[in-house]
This record gives structure tokens, C-alpha cells and sequence, in this order.
């Protein structure tokens, strides 16, 4: 019925109506050119979505353009960047992938969908599933790591979240898992540079998010901006239509990367404009989200169409992708928000509660010396807070928000003071301040890359009255990391040292020889130059309720549990280092491959402490010899050996000895949180299921399960030492 009702609208359709349908513009309110521009298109029935409104009154002002002015009524789609949550902040999805908990991003993009959708939005250009194994690259952020097993299990929660059971369901939107396909492994970490991957890399580790992604449902899929094999993604016939439609069967719309289309002749691929369209087209793109101000490849498709370059079936087929969402997702019956409505949902201290759980799950405890944490609020008369990110309601909520209040988000100070009340005195400081970017960024105007510049001050009065206050409390916070201008799209660093002076504030403070908390707020490893703090807990960018998740985590109304979604390199030149890699010549020596420094990551993939400890014992395999498509069920006894009540993550790992590819070291294929009391024992089950037990070779060209031997480890980072193995016969 669905492609019925889309096919009876197709066949009304005139060639520039149906290019415009494929055509998604940016509305820039803040330009009465542009806006002119768009809405001349819309009114003629030349545009199918917008993106970058998010105000509700607006979405139905130009949604009352698409439904009763044009001449076929049909809606608009609108898409936009509900990243992380809308009004309501969770974590970044990074710090969402430390939680190790596919719960957390399930309700949390649940949440953004239902704020997304009473606001009158209808898609999100989200998740991320980028796989990232280079910490410089900025897109970092919006990802779940390094690791392919745990990345397809956020992929695949988020998409949940975002759609529900099934594309329409009340209060949800469309998820648009992007970019499609080896973005994150861009050269250096150099956003928009090129990349360049192994096809067996390509299969077994940057694929395999898309693929949880597509069979969980996701209504769409965002086009890339770079190649593979030297193709551009957006014009890659063997990406989106071989591997996503025909191989992986995925029934939803592709989109392209804004201007990524436009882009194919700036590769240096397409001849033209209008060869870029087609070309575009012909690999497998549904719809052009077109660049900002700038020309539209679909636009010239009408004239490629007179001029045989492209097929009216190839056309329809796109346009009845775009058309199959909008019915779906019900907006022929319903295309106008209530605005009360609307007011009531962003406003719902329910999300907040959601994002405040959100932080305290994804936090990771990196150090802590004499169990400094948590503190005692009984103890404690006075605290000293410190550092530039520590009440900045901005920096609190991360990159990619849009629509958030920063009146209401909980800084790391605000949170402290409140946990606090007024018994215990809390002093602050800045110390330093962030420094403004040195080159400017596509998304700057010249006036707020000159203002940002301005804003360079001279910090020593400051950073000394900090290490003052420091002397004169008992106990230093200190809120250290990267502002969020410095992490994101086009926002990628060469260095992993802490921004500006904060290494020279740290250091003093340590110095001082008060206990010293460092929270970090990052979302890539940074390196402290191995000043040791007593306490190191990475709080990321922890969203509208960090600083209340922060301060419940400080002073042990919950513990940490979180793990890290990367690995934590010694310094820079050690990177991408991701543990997954393969033996090789000398695996003896792997540790030393460096003549300076050890070759083994600080922090490993998998790495967190909380405030209690863990045993792991009883690794157990029901099997130790299966034949090819057999299932392996693995168990192993967790206990809380320590005196609080913690989460740990047990963690499954495995090796294949040998086969038709070498294969890593070890490989992620199973992972639990548990929350265990004190002197509590659970027994946590795996299956190792056929598909855990195969991989891509190149060789074969396809996926193959080997007869092999496995080893097995278990534990609480993928530096697991528990260990067993079992049989594949051949
Ligand atoms: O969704 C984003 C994409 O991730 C990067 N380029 C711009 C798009 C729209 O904002």
C-alpha cells in the first residue's frame, strides 16, 4: 500500500517536481536571499526536505507552504543534527559508548526523538557509527570508538531509540546512520582528507556498525564525503547499491553528505555539475542534501533526463524512496506540530533525569591513588574548583547542539555547590583560559574567528590566584580538557597536549600537595605529560546534567563503571594504536617497537576502574570442539571483592590462532555490565555464535568460518588475563 500511494503521486509528477523531491535544501532563516531562494523552491514544488530549522512555529509555517501551496500537497520531510539530544543534552556519544551499556543510548536517543518529533522534526542525521582509530580526527566525538563489535551494538540501540518498533511509531523519527562508508579512517586524522583502508579492513571493521544498523532498521543512510578505492562515496555504485541494497537489502533512502554531490567535481571525478548529479544518481543516492548557499547537482537532472543520460525508471526509484518515508512516517495525515505540545515534551524532567543517569554510566575512572574518590562530604570543609571547562554551560553539553539552554544545564561548579549546600565552603577559579583556533574553520564567520582571537588574554594573575585557592583547600577539582569548538566536524587537532596553559596550571596544583581530582572533559585521549594526579576520571562532555551526575560520582551516591571505547596512547606518536591488531613478525617484542617508550597504550580499549574491585574466575566453555556453525556458550563468575556496591563490564574476547587470514590479536565478541553488592558473585553468559567466529577474507572475497583454534579471553579490559580455548573441526 505504501509504494502503491507513493507510485499513484510519482505519476502525477513532472521531472522538475520529481528532482526537487530528491532535494533537500538548508534554510538559513538569518539570510533573506537564501530563505527567498527556498521558499520560491518549495512553493513551486521544487523541494521534498529541509534542514537546520528546528523551531516549531517555523516548521509548520514551512510546512503550511509545502501542503497548501503546492500543486501536488505533498509535505516536507525535515531532517537535522539531533546528534545528542535536542533540547535535553546527554553525553556525547562517545562518552554514551564508555557506559558499555546499549541501554543508555537507546533511552537517551529515544528521548531526542521524542523531542525531535514534537518539535515537528521528522529525521535525525544520526548515529554516527564511524568507526575511529585516529583520537586527532575531531568526528571522534559522535562515534563509539575503535571498536567494530561495540560500535555495531550502539549503532544498532540508537537506532532503536530513534525509530522504535518500526518507522512512524509515535514519538520517534527516522534514524540516518552516517557516513557511509571509511570517513573515520581519514589520513592523520585530517577531517574531509582521504583515506585509504584494505578491503579487509573495509568489511571487518568499518562495515560492520552500517550492517547492525541497516538490520536494525534504520530508515536512511547518509552518503560520505570521501572515496574508497579512490571513488567518492556519494558516487560509489559499489557502496550504496552492491553492498547497502543489493547485499545488505536496506529498504530506506540514501542522502548525500551536504554537498557531497555538488562535491563529486571538486574530487575531480565528475565532469560537471550535471555529471555529478547523474553520477550520484546512478550509484545509488536518493536524495541531494545540497550545500549550504550553494548549487544543486539534482537540479540539473530533469535536462540529463531529456538527454538520455539518466532513466525515468532511475529517477522514480529515488523519488519513491523520499515518498515511501513521508508515508510511513505519516506526515500526508499529520504534517503540523501543537505547539503546546511541543513546549510541554522539550520541557519534560523526565529527559533530564535520562541524561543525568546517562552521564553517570558513561563517566570512566581512570586513576585513583589511596582511593582519593570518593570524596567525603563529612570530611571535606572546603573544596577548591578549578579550571576553564568547570563552569561553562557551553563546554558542559558538547559539540553538535543546536537547540539546548544554557541556562539550565548543570555545570561541573554548579553541581559541586549544590551536592554541597552550604556546609563546605567551594572557592573557584578559571586558572586559564582556552585558546581560539589558529586557522579559521568553514563554519566560522571572519568576525567570530577574529572575536575568538580577541579573547587570547594573559593568564597569570589568574592561574596563580587558582593555585592559591588550591593551598587553601583540602581538595583541588580540577576541570581540564579541550573546549568544544575543539572537537567535531572540521575540527581535528595535531596534538593530544592539553589546550593552552592548563598543563602549567595542573602542574602547580599538583604541586601544591593537596589531593587533586582531575575531571577530564574531552572526547579524544589527552596526554597529562605523566603528571599524576591522585584521581583521573574522564566525565567527557557530560550534557544538560553533568555537573549533578559529576558531583553524584565525586562524592559516591553512584560509582563509575564506565570502560574506554579506545585505546589511551602514551603520547601522540604511538597513534592509531588500536588494540585489535595483528601478530605479525616478532610478537615477542610487540611492547618494544619503540626505541623511547613502550609500544603498548597507556590506558588499554576496554580500561576503567570504579570504587569497588572485581574478581573474574570460572571462565567456562560448554564446548571445546565444535563444527563450522555451531554456537560456543562461554560463561564466567564475577565478583564484587571490595566494600561498595559498583558496576564492572565483563568482557569476552577472542584470537584465531590461524586460517585463511591472519586475524587480530584479539577481538571483541561480547561484553555485560552487571551491578553487583558487595561479596556478590554473578554468573555472566556469552554465546560465540557462528557469525562472532567469521570474517571477511580477501582472499576469498567473502565471509568465511575457518576450522581453527580459539583462544578466549575474559575480563574487565581487553587486556583480559583469564583465558581458555576451544576447537572449530574442520
Ligand atoms: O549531518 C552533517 C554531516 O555529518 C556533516 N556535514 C553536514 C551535515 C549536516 O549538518
Amino acid at each position: 500500500a505504501v509504494r502503491a500511494r507513493a507510485d499513484a503521486l510519482i505519476a502525477q509528477m513532472t521531472p522538475e517536481e520529481k528532482a526537487g523531491q530528491i532535494t533537500q535544501y538548508f534554510d538559513f532563516t538569518d539570510s533573506p536571499d537564501e530563505a527567498r531562494r527556498v521558499t520560491d523552491e518549495m512553493a513551486a514544488g521544487r523541494a521534498g526536505s529541509l534542514l537546520f530549522v528546528h523551531d516549531p512555529a517555523e516548521l509548520n509555517r514551512l510546512q503550511h507552504i509545502a501542503v497548501e501551496k503546492t500543486r501536488l500537497k505533498i509535505p516536507l520531510l525535515f531532517g537535522f543534527d539531533v546528534i545528542h539530544g535536542l533540547r535535553t543534552i546527554m553525553p556525547v556519544p562517545i562518552a554514551v559508548a564508555a557506559s558499555w551499556d546499549p541501554k543508555v543510548a537507546e533511552d537517551g536517543q529515544a528521548v531526542a526523538a521524542a523531542e525531535a518529533r514534537a518539535a515537528g522534526l521528522h529525521w535525525a542525521f544520526a548515529p554516527m557509527v564511524d568507526i575511529a582509530r585516529d583520537p586527532r580526527w575531531g568526528r571522534i566525538v559522535e562515534g563509539a570508538g575503535e571498536d567494530p563489535y561495540l560500535g555495531s551494538a550502539m549503532a544498532a540501540a540508537q537506532v532503536r531509540g530513534f525509530q522504535g518498533a518500526y518507522i512512524g511509531s509515535a514519538g520517534r523519527i527516522i534514524a540516518g546512520p552516517k557516513h557511509f562508508a571509511g570517513y573515520g579512517a581519514s589520513i592523520g586524522g585530517r577531517d574531509y582528507d582521504e583515506v585509504n583502508l584494505s578491503d579487509s579492513e573495509l568489511w571487518n571493521v568499518y562495515l560492520k556498525p552500517f550492517k547492525a544498523a541497516v538490520d536494525a532498521g534504520a530508515g536512511n543512510i547518509m552518503s560520505a564525503y570521501m572515496g574508497v578505492n579512490g571513488v567518492p562515496a556519494t558516487g560509489n555504485r559499489w557502496l550504496l547499491t552492491d553492498v547497502l541494497r543489493k547485499t545488505w537489502g536496506f529498504k530506506g533512502f540514501v542522502v548525500t553528505d551536504a554537498g557531497a554531490a555538488f562535491d563529486l567535481k571538486t574530487h575531480g571525478f565528475a565532469a560537471s555539475t550535471e555529471d555529478a548529479g547523474v553520477r550520484a544518481l546512478s550509484a545509488g543516492v536518493d536524495m541531494e542534501m545540497a550545500p549550504p548557499f550553494g548549487q544543486s547537482a539534482f537540479k540539473t537532472l530533469p535536462q540529463s533526463l531529456a538527454a538520455g543520460r539518466i532513466t525515468t525508471a532511475q529517477l522514480d526509484d529515488a523519488v519513491r524512496h523520499v515518498l515511501e518515508a513521508k508515508i510511513r512516517m505519516g506526515l500526508f495525515e499529520k504534517p503540523y506540530v501543537d505547539l503546546k505540545q511541543a513546549a510541554r515534551v522539550l520541557a519534560d524532567p523526565a529527559h533530564r533525569e535520562v541524561a543525568r543517569v546517562a552521564a553517570e554510566r558513561s563517566a570512566v575512572l581512570l586513576r585513583n591513588e589511596g582511593a582519593t574518590l570518593p570524596l567525603s562530604r563529612s570530611a571535606l570543609k572546603s573544596v577548591a574548583v578549578i579550571g576553564p571547562l568547570a563552569d561553562s554551560a557551553r563546554d558542559t553539553v558538547g559539540p553538535w547542539v543546536f537547540d539546548q539552554d544554557d541556562k539550565e544545564t548543570v555545570t561541573v561548579l554548579a553541581g559541586i555547590k549544590a551536592e554541597l549546600g552550604s556546609g563546605v565552603k567551594v572557592s573557584y577559579s578559571p586558572g586559564v583560559t582556552l585558546p581560539a583556533r589558529v586557522n579559521k574553520s568553514i563554519f566560522q564567520s571572519d568576525e567570530q574567528f577574529a572575536a575568538g582571537k580577541a579573547q587570547n588574554v594573559d593568564d597569570t594573575p589568574e592561574l596563580a590566584r587558582a593555585v592559591a585557592l588550591a593551598k587553601d583547600a583540602d581538595v583541588a577539582v580540577l576541570v581540564l580538557g579541550e573546549g568544544q569548538i575543539m572537537i567535531g566536524e572540521n575540527a581535528s587537532r595535531s596534538s593530544l597536549d592539553l589546550p593552552g596553559r592548563q598543563q602549567e596550571l595542573l602542574d602547580a596544583v599538583i604541586a601544591t600537595g593537596k589531593p587533586v581530582v582531575v575531571l577530564l572533559m574531552s572526547a579524544r585521549p589527552l596526554d597529562l605529560k605523566g603528571a599524576k594526579p591522585a584521581a583521573l576520571m574522564d566525565i567527557w562532555y557530560p550534557g544538560t546534567r553533568g555537573g549533578t551526575a559529576v558531583a553524584n560520582l565525586l562524592f559516591g551516591k553512584v560509582s563509575p563503571g564506565g570502560k574506554l571505547p579506545y585505546s589511551w596512547p602514551r603520547d601522540i606518536g604511538q597513534l592509531p594504536l588500536p588494540y585489535a591488531h595483528l601478530t605479525t613478525h616478532q610478537p615477542k617484542t610487540v611492547e618494544e617497537r619503540y626505541w623511547n617508550e613502550p609500544s603498548t597504550p597507556l590506558y588499554p580499549f576496554g580500561y576503567g576502574l570504579s570504587y569497588s574491585t572485581f574478581a573474574f574466575s570460572n571462565l567456562r566453555l560448554d564446548k571445546t570442539r565444535v563444527a563450522r556453525g555451531e554456537a560456543v556458550p562461554v560463561s564466567v563468575e564475577v565478583r564484587n571483592t571490595g566494600s561498595r556496591k559498583a558496576d564492572e563490564v565483563a568482557q569476552l574476547y577472542i584470537h584465531q590462532r590461524y586460517g585463511t587470514a591472519a586475524r587480530p590479536v584479539r577481538e571483541l565478541k561480547g561484553f555485560e555490565r552487571v551491578t553487583l553488592e558487595p561479596g556478590q558473585t554473578r554468573t555472566v553468559h556469552f554465546t560465540l555464535r557462528p557469525e562472532d567466529l567469521s570474517y571477511w577474507a580477501a582472499s576469498t572475497r567473502s565471509f568465511v568460518q575457518d576450522a581453527s583454534t580459539f583462544d578466549v579471553y575474559v575480563g574487565d579490559s581487553s587486556a583480559a588475563a583469564l583465558s581458555a580455548s576451544f576447537e572449530v573441526a574442520g
